[in-house]
Formats: C-alpha cells, structure tokens, sequence
C-alpha cells in the first residue's frame, strides 16, 4: 500500500452517537415529511426522478431529455431546455413578492443600520448592472468576468447581472491574495476584474483595491491583459482606499451607473447545458480547478436542496453566515435561496466582533429562522461565548453545519445552547464540485446522529469501496473511499479548459471502462474518507489526499509549500495537517534551509508572511518550524505522516526504514519541548 492511499480503509476507533429526533413543530411545517420520497428518488427511478428539480424553475423552454450521457463522464442535463437564471431569481417572484425583503445587509459596524432591499429594488439594481456590463464593459453571453467581491449586496448584484447576461461569473474569496486572484483571471480568460475599494473586517477598512492592481500584474506576467476595473464604492460617493486608481483602466461603478439609471435588460434564454460559473478550488497537486457548474442543472439542484434540506418558505428569514466567495456562499447565500424568493442574510465581517454576542443580537434583530455555519465557526463562538446564545431572544427552527466533521461535542453545545433544544440540525457533506449536498438527513423525516452526516439524499446513492473497488459493509467500523454512483443534476460539468485532469481526479480510479456511455461505470470520487453505517447514514472523515482543509475550505498542501519556496533561504517545504481545538484543522510548516543559512524566528516570521501574502491569511501556518532535515523515505521522499504525528502529538510508529531516522527524534524535541 502506498503512503497515499494508505488511508482508504482503515478501522476507526469512535462511538457512535444516539439520535435526536426532530421537534414536531418543525416536523409540522417541514416541506417534507413523508419517508416514501426515497422510494421516489431510487436508482430504478434514476434519472427520471429529477424531473422534479426542473420543475422548481421557470423554462422558456421546457427540455426534451433529461439526461444526455453520450459525452461521459460529461454529463448533460435537461438538454433542449432554455432558461435564465437572474430571472428565475428575480423576475418571477416579483408579482407575489416585490415588496418583500430579498436580502438583509448587515455591515460589520453595529452602528451603522442593517439595509433591507426589496426583490424590486434587487430587481432594478440588477438590471442597471447588466446594463452598465454590456453597454460599458461589452461583456456578453460565454465571456468570463472575475470578481473579486467581499461580502457586500454588490457580490451577488453583479452575480446576478452577470447571470441575466450569460456572463459567466468567477468569483474569487476577497480574502485571497491579488496574486492567487490574478492566478485565476489567467485561468478563466476574464479581461474584465470586478471589485470594491475597501470592506470593514474586525472593525477596520481594508485596503482592497491594492489587491486588485496586483491581480492585474499578475495576470499580466501570465498574459492576460484585464482591460477593465470595475470598483464598487463601500460608500458610493467616497473612494474608501489609499491606491490610487488607474487612469483608462479602474472606473468607479457608482459613477457610471446613474448612465444606466432605470434601464430593464432583457434576461437572456440560455441553454440549460450553458456554463452559470466557474468557482476555483484547491487539488492535492497543480493549480487550482475551476469547477465549471451549469444554468438549468445547478439552478434546479441548489432549489430543491434549499426547499427540502434547508426547509426553506418563502417567509423564512435565513442566514448563512458562510462568504459567498465560496461554494456554499454561491448556493446557499445567493442562487438557492433567491430562487425561492426567501429573505437571505449577507453579513459583511466576523462572527465575533465587536463581541460574541454578535450573531445573537442579528439574529433578535432579523428574527432569523434558519441559521447555517461550519463547525470552525461554531467552535469559535462557543469558545469565545458559551452562554452568549442565552442572553438573546431568538429561536432557530433549523440550523445547518457544513465544511468539515463537527465533533460530538461541539454537536451538541450546537444543539443545546444555540438551538435551546428546539431546532432541527442538518449536518451537510459536500464539495465544491457537487454543487450542492450529498450526504445529509432530511431534516422533517430522518433522525439525526452528532458526527454523522446522515444518508444519501433523495436520488444520491453513496457506496464506500476499497482500494481495489470493493465495497465496504455497513456497519464494521471500517473507512474507505467514498463516492456517488451516478450522477446528479448539480454537479460540475468539467474542469475549465482541462477534460483531462477532470476525468483522471474525479473517475479514474474506479471507471470500468473509459470508453463506457453508460453512467453505471462511473462512480464519482469525492476524495473522502467515510464509514458507512449500520443505518446508512456515513460518517465522513476528511480528506483522502493531500489537501488540507482549513476551517471548511480546501488549500492544496503543494501550493502552501511552493509559496514557502519562494523564500529565497528555504529549501524543502512540507506542510501538515493539525488538529486545533477552535479551528479544526490548521496547517504546521516545516521547512529546511538552503546551505549557508542558518534558522531564525525572523526567518520563520518571513516564511509565514510569505505563504498568507501569496495564498491569503486563510492559509497562514500555525508554526513554522526551521528543521535541519525532512525525514525522508529512501527514494528521496518527505514522510509528511510522520511530521503529522509529531505536530498532533501522536506516536510516530516505526521509522527504521527512513533514510536519515534520526531526524525524526531531532524533530521531536524542536517541537514538542
Ligand atoms: C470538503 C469539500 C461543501 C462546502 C464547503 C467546503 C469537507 C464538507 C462536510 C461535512 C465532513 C465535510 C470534505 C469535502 N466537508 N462538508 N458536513 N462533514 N466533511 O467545500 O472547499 O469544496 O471542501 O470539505 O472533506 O470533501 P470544499
């Protein structure tokens, strides 16, 4: 068994948990209660069944074949249909709900006033948007636009706009470096970056606008020209940054828009098949992949899911408290929820300023009734504010956690203290790539388990196998690789511009036969590790391959490592995946000098910098350790399991086979004491 696969099936030593049985005033008003829906969704019905998706949206015109398999593992959904999705959004709810809030600004300074903007008044901005990026920036249906927005009701504004357009939206995580933006503006071909002066984190105004000049260098260095910054105003009127702007190139959106003042844009039909976004995320090796997702496919799974897992009714008010930079943000802050016409939280800062209280008192104030977050941040305001929940007067119906495993633990304080007992949680495993859940309990029928996901949803059906393809019995206590055996309308259509490495990342290694047109032959790969249990539902683990998972999101462990390469004194670089009680998982780097230089903390400080000036502060190790040598196997690689070991203080097992072992002992001792 190799180092890497060493991990996919293993015995796991945890205690299952009992079930919490949902309240049955939640069960009364849920969208779904009746346990037959999985008969429904069973592979016999497959794919027929998700004709029910589709049937969320409005079609311009209605498809002709539900799923087009001829291109495998491409797969087509609802091919023949044409549809827009600004307008299922916006446009179509405006009869009913015109008047009614479509998304609660919140900015990060509790003084300044919560901002609630109508779906008309959503309506009317989107379309002065799309005009100014047709009329001013001559963007049309297919070409890319990069944003690289924070959490502001400018982002999902210009998404839609983009959307009405057939524009195709990258929206890169604002906390993300100019380069690694600049990286992915190469990537999508976008000649057009749109982004905002400053936004408030922690109480101060950042500096954003200089992110963007180097994004565009960046760029530039790879040979894509950006011919157009577009800058929203945190304040429309005050220019809120310290970088000047470029002559000819940056133009102030608010001082352009009143061109386009009242101007109705004619939505676009698009085919369903058409690209709605690329969303860029981490692999174990190689640049980032831009996860290519679709208008009709993607559209009608983030509805569903947000009808029947997120129980959402149009009278609900709901926070997602995740960024839309992200995955989760695109589905479950932005598309989903407005294609329902619910009202949706777009909260600018961090959860914990000025105080722990602060989520609390927004959801008092909103009167929030779905709240949904990750485990880091849950960790983080029980840490910061255990009792904080008690002294405010909310009451969720339903909560959601989402981007890593949730402890036991932390389930429960989860449960108890900020669901006072009376809410549903959904515990919901999925990736950036499948567009939406996978894995989760429906929250009116199933009972839920701390720790474990729960089953397939209704038309997923999860297998977990070995290394050699077989599967795993329920039950045993035995991990292995998960995957989904057939596809889904919201998964991922390809990596942009790279069928290649989408075939050989996400199918190879349990396609039957690769020339195979029958879905059946291949399963796709998430990269997880997952128990599957006596009761079907699954516990996942985390992930199988050198990806490290920062509070939620992915960092490949190779572009941690050639950021702290570009110190000029590093030679080898291996980073770590460390278990930390607030955030989960955060990475440890060690490094190894070049001959001639010898370690330092300013060193260690400089390398730090380094890797959160090139990938961002998200990806900022916890340590850096100068060592003298990586522990080596004898062909020459770095044994990171054992530098793992010794960061979490676990045995490091038997190293006589290494290369250099006594390095391993030297190591030990530098960190631990
Ligand atoms: C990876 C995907 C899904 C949106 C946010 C992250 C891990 C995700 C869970 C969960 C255990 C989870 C997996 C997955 N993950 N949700 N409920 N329980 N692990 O999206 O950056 O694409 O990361 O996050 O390891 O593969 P992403």
């Amino acid at each position: 068994m190799t180092e890497k696969n060493a991990a996919a099936y293993y015995d796991v030593h945890w205690q299952e948990e009992g079930y919490y049985y949902p309240p049955p005033d939640f069960v009364g008003q849920a969208n779904c209660t009746d346990p037959s829906i999985y008969q429904r969704f069973s592979l016999e019905n497959f794919p027929e069944c998700f004709r029910e998706f589709a049937d969320l949206l409005h079609w311009d015109q209605y498809w002709h074949t539900i799923l087009d398999t001829s291109d495998a593992p491409c797969w087509k959904w609802f091919v023949g249909g044409r549809l827009n999705a600004s307008y299922n959004c916006l446009d179509r709810h405006l009869d009913a709900y015109k008047n009614k809030t479509a998304i609660h600004f919140v900015p990060e300074l509790e003084e300044e006033p919560i901002l609630h903007i109508t779906y008309q008044e959503l309506y009317r901005r989107v379309n002065e948007t799309a005009a100014l990026l047709r009329d001013f920036a001559g963007l049309k249906a297919g070409d890319r636009v990069t944003l690289h927005l924070p959490m502001t009701p400018e982002l999902p504004i210009t998404m839609l706009a983009c959307a009405r357009l057939g524009v195709i939206h990258s929206e890169v995580f604002a906390g993300f470096s100019g380069k690694a933006c600049g990286d992915r503006i190469q990537d999508s071909g976008s000649e057009v970056l749109i982004t905002m002066d400053g936004y408030y984190r922690s109480g101060k105004m950042l500096d954003h606008k200089e992110k963007a000049d180097e994004a565009v260098e960046a760029a530039a260095r790879q040979g894509q020209e950006v011919k157009k910054v577009l800058i929203w105003r945190r304040y429309p009127g005050r220019y809120s940054s310290p970088t000047p702007l470029v002559e000819g190139r940056d133009f102030c959106m608010d001082e352009q828009l009143p061109a386009y003042r009242g101007r109705i844009i004619a939505p676009v039909s698009l085919p369903a098949e058409d690209i709605l976004f690329l969303m860029y995320t981490s692999g174990s090796t190689g640049s980032p992949k831009g996860c290519q997702h679709s208008i009709g496919g993607y559209l009608s799974y983030v509805s569903w899911m947000s009808k029947y897992v997120q129980d959402i009714h149009p009278e609900d008010v709901y926070w997602c408290m995740a960024d839309i930079g992200w995955i989760t943000g695109h589905s479950f802050i932005v598309y989903g929820p407005l294609a329902l016409a619910a009202s949706t939280v777009v909260y600018e800062g961090v959860p914990t300023y000025p105080d722990p209280g602060r989520p609390w008192r927004v959801a008092e104030e909103l009167d929030v009734n779905i709240f949904h977050t990750s485990p880091t941040a849950i960790r983080g305001l029980r840490k910061a504010g255990g009792d904080e929940p008690k002294k405010y007067n909310f009451k969720f119906k339903h909560m959601t956690t989402v981007g890593e495993p949730i402890e036991p633990e932390v389930w429960r304080w989860y449960y108890h203290v900020v669901g006072k007992a009376g809410a549903v949680i959904v515990d919901t495993w999925w990736q950036t790539e499948t567009g939406g859940f996978l894995c989760s309990t429906l929250p009116g029928v199933n009972p839920m388990k701390p720790g474990s996901a729960g089953p397939g949803l209704p038309g997923i059906h999860p297998v977990i196998l070995d290394d050699e393809g077989r599967e795993i019995p329920a039950g045993e206590g035995r991990a292995g690789n998960i995957c989904i055996k057939n596809p889904w309308p919201g998964a991922f259509q390809t990596i942009w511009k790279n069928r290649e490495r989408y075939v050989k990342t996400y199918y190879e290694k349990y396609c039957k036969d690769p020339k195979s047109t029958d879905w059946r032959d291949w399963p796709y790969l998430a990269g997880d590790a997952a128990v599957p249990e006596e009761d079907g539902y699954v516990r996942i683990l985390g992930r199988i391959d050198d990806v490290i998972n920062v509070a939620g999101h992915r960092l490949g462990t190779k572009e941690i490592e050639s950021a702290a390469l570009r110190v000029e004194e590093v030679a080898e670089a291996a980073v770590v995946s460390v278990h930390d009680e607030v955030k989960g998982i955060i990475p440890d780097l060690y490094v190894s000098l070049k001959p001639g230089h010898d370690p330092s903390e300013e060193l260690a400080g400089k390398v730090s910098e380094t890797v959160s000036d090139v990938l961002g502060k998200i990806a900022r190790p916890g340590h850096v350790y100068i060592v003298d040598d990586m522990p080596k196997t004898r062909s020459g690689k770095i044994m990171r399991r054992i530098l793992a070991s010794i960061s979490n203080y676990n045995t490091v097992g038997d190293v006589t086979t290494l290369a250099n072992p006594h390095i391993v002992e030297e190591i030990r001792k530098q960190v631990q004491d």
